[in-house]
């Protein structure tokens, strides 16, 4: 691709439709402005209708045409789905349930991740691949599989199992190290040889907590050697051509952060639900983790649909406009192309009824209007090297999601929950946050905020105490620091891994019967309310913020070597949150500016550029001062402007 150039597009899936349809395609896609396509995600069974007989007559034809109709491909090595005859030979390669129950064929990733038949196949066609296009023209990207774990992200086979036994020799080396690290003596779980140990399969009561927390490690390690595999094959051919897989956002499975090291790039998959008030806040949530992921290098939409999906219970369209704002809401997030799921809607199968850029209604339509309109505005947007630059850290730890969210605590708490709520409470100052990972450098950040990090090892809480004694703010929200990696509890106490940082102890927790709210009453005056969950301190050395009806402390303030940690032990709702946010971020110094309700801030920065991209994300027209040259009209603005329902303004300003 040309320096800075934005990419367009979506994925491209020829094998579907004849020959004299790709060469309308190629016109169309010029006409749209597209610039990549996904090439044949889902191809398998064409490319190899039977065990190693290979057809690439067809996709020679298609890398031809888009090079000369100058568009690139972002060619996928096809690996999702095998085809039929995979499973005919080799029936070990379907994937199983915890249940026992194995998956058949007939719809999509049908594999086990650790067959050796499936990795054998899928390494075969990558290696056939890579070789055949590696100097091909319009080869400028490599998309391994696809969204790997979707559908299928454990199997509890005999083959996994037996991997599974490998990857824990690998952790633990010994069998001691294991029970002592599983604490097997609970319910006569001590293991005396490898082969005893089993995947968590379904059993008659709750499972051992550590062996599920390394089922979950293991897991997403396996699909990561998946991924490995074909990433090896296609470095050897190509190793100045980019390669990733498509991410799904906060997919709970995959460890995102180890994933993101063999990435060269940061591509996501998003699907907001139109009809939620707050679709686009997940997505500005989202947009910033994928950032966050690649170390704040540009990052890619992968997928998303120009109207409505086909896989919930109702699929409402999105509103004219909105496909194009929450594209630019990417881009002021630090994204540098805009791709769909797909190019041209199905005729058949189980996604006919998904949207496309070129609907089955075809070219006389809204959206594929909307389509060129973007296509052709992308061509004329420059942004440079500007990024968004964040001030705020949100922490965010895969381990830590699957510790919490396991059988077997006071209270079923849902990370993502907590994590949504503290991340509102920030957009709505019009902060762009990054997220990163609890043992991360974080002293480029003036505050950090720690959710909910029920798991901490002992060296991730060293590095909290680090950040904050030479200076950070630190934000500790309840059941943090409770269980080591091992997801045994840190004694004595609770939070004692946090103990010094926080200057209290955590005695007890309460739980509060559902929907129950409990008031705060703040040391400033307000009254704020609480659910779910609270929790006894003593404090040793901590200051009072807010208290609980009965004068037990809720809120706290400590101050740490040249920094302040703060500490909440419940879960405030909206109001309470919002206060404590702005008073995090009064004490680390951080200016925000709340915009109207629905209208969203973000500027991208670089080398003196300042580029502000203002997007209204609701049904009514908005009103505000602004001073720049609007960079899609090149006209200069200065005074007030209205912007239209889910309407964009992107404008460059003088810094
Ligand atoms: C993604 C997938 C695509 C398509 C799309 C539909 O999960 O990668 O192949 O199925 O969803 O929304």
């Amino acid at each position: 691709m040309k320096k800075n150039e934005l990419i367009y597009g979506g994925d491209y899936n020829p094998e579907q439709w004849s020959e004299d349809i790709w060469l309308e395609d190629m016109r169309l896609m010029q006409q749209a402005g597209v610039n990549l396509v996904s090439l044949g995600v889902f191809a398998w069974s064409r490319l190899e209708p039977a065990p190693m007989q290979y057809d690439f007559g067809w996709l020679d034809t298609v890398m031809d045409l888009l090079a000369q109709h100058g568009i690139k491909a972002n060619l996928a090595t096809a690996t999702a789905s095998p085809p039929p005859w995979l499973a005919k030979l080799y029936p070990n390669s379907l994937p199983t349930k915890a249940d026992g129950t194995r998956l058949g064929i007939g719809s999509r990733q049908a594999y086990c991740p650790s067959s050796q038949d499936f990795r054998l196949a899928a390494g075969r066609l990558t290696s056939h691949l890579a070789e055949r296009y590696a100097k091909h023209p319009a080869l400028a990207m490599w998309h391994i599989s696809n969204e790997y774990g979707c559908h299928v992200a454990e199997c509890f086979c005999d083959t996994c199992a037996a991997a599974f036994r490998v990857w824990l020799e690998q952790r633990y080396t010994s069998l001691e190290k294991l029970n002592t690290a599983w604490y097997t003596d609970f319910w006569s779980q001590r293991y005396a040889s490898w082969d005893e140990i089993q995947p968590p399969r379904q059993a008659p009561y709750m499972l051992n907590p550590t062996q599920v927390l390394d089922w979950r490690r293991f897991s997403s390690d396996n699909l990561l050697e998946c991924y490995k595999l074909e990433a090896k094959i296609l470095r050897r051919y190509t190793p100045e051509i980019p390669i990733a897989t498509n991410y799904m956002g906060f997919f709970k499975p995959l460890d995102y952060w180890r994933w993101s090291e063999h990435q060269d790039l940061i591509a996501n998959d998003i699907y907001p639900d139109p009809t939620l008030p707050d679709a686009h806040i997940e997505a500005a949530m989202t947009a910033d983790l994928m950032r966050s992921l690649g170390r704040g290098k540009p990052w890619l939409i992968m997928e998303q649909v120009t109207g409505q999906v086909q896989w919930r219970e109702r699929n409402a369209l999105k509103r004219p406009s909105q496909m194009r704002l929450w594209s630019y809401q990417a881009l002021a997030r630090g994204a540098s192309g805009i791709m769909f799921f797909q190019w041209r809607a199905s005729k058949g199968g189980g996604e006919r009824f998904h949207g496309a850029m070129l609907p089955h209604s075809g070219t006389d339509s809204r959206i594929w209007r909307e389509v060129v309109a973007l296509g052709q505005e992308l061509r004329q947007l420059e942004l440079g090297e500007t990024a968004p630059q964040a001030a705020v850290a949100l922490l965010l730890d895969w381990e830590n999601w699957w510790a919490l969210e396991g059988d077997g605590h006071p209270f079923k708490m849902a990370l993502m929950a907590t994590v949504k709520a503290w991340y509102m409470a920030l957009f709505k100052l019009n902060l762009v946050v990054d997220f990163a990972h609890p043992s991360d450098d974080l002293s480029r950040y003036q505050a950090v905020f720690a959710p909910n990090l029920h798991l901490l090892s002992q060296a991730a809480a060293a590095n909290l105490e680090r950040y904050v004694s030479s200076g950070g703010t630190l934000l500790v929200g309840a059941y943090s620091g409770i269980v080591d990696q091992h997801n045994q509890v840190h004694l004595p106490g609770y939070a004692a891994a946090l103990q010094p940082l926080l200057g209290l102890r955590v005695e007890e927790f309460d739980v509060l019967s559902q929907g129950a709210t409990v008031q705060i009453q703040a040391t400033t005056g307000q009254f704020f309310a609480a659910t779910n969950w609270t929790e006894i301190l003593q404090l040793e050395g901590a200051s009072l913020l807010g208290q609980f009806a009965d004068g037990q402390p809720a809120i706290t303030q400590h101050q740490f070597g040249s920094g302040t940690t703060f500490y909440l032990a419940t879960q405030l709702e909206s109001a309470g949150l919002d206060w404590l946010t702005e008073l995090v971020l009064q004490q680390a110094k951080i200016q925000f500016s709340p915009q109207p309700t629905g209208l969203e801030r973000v500027v991208r920065i670089a080398h003196g550029r300042q580029i502000v991209f203002w997007m209204n994300h609701q049904a009514q027209t908005v009103e505000f001062q602004v001073k720049g040259l609007c960079l899609l009209t090149k006209q200069r603005l200065c005074g007030l402007v209205k912007l239209e329902p889910y309407g964009v303004l992107i404008l460059e300003q003088t810094i």
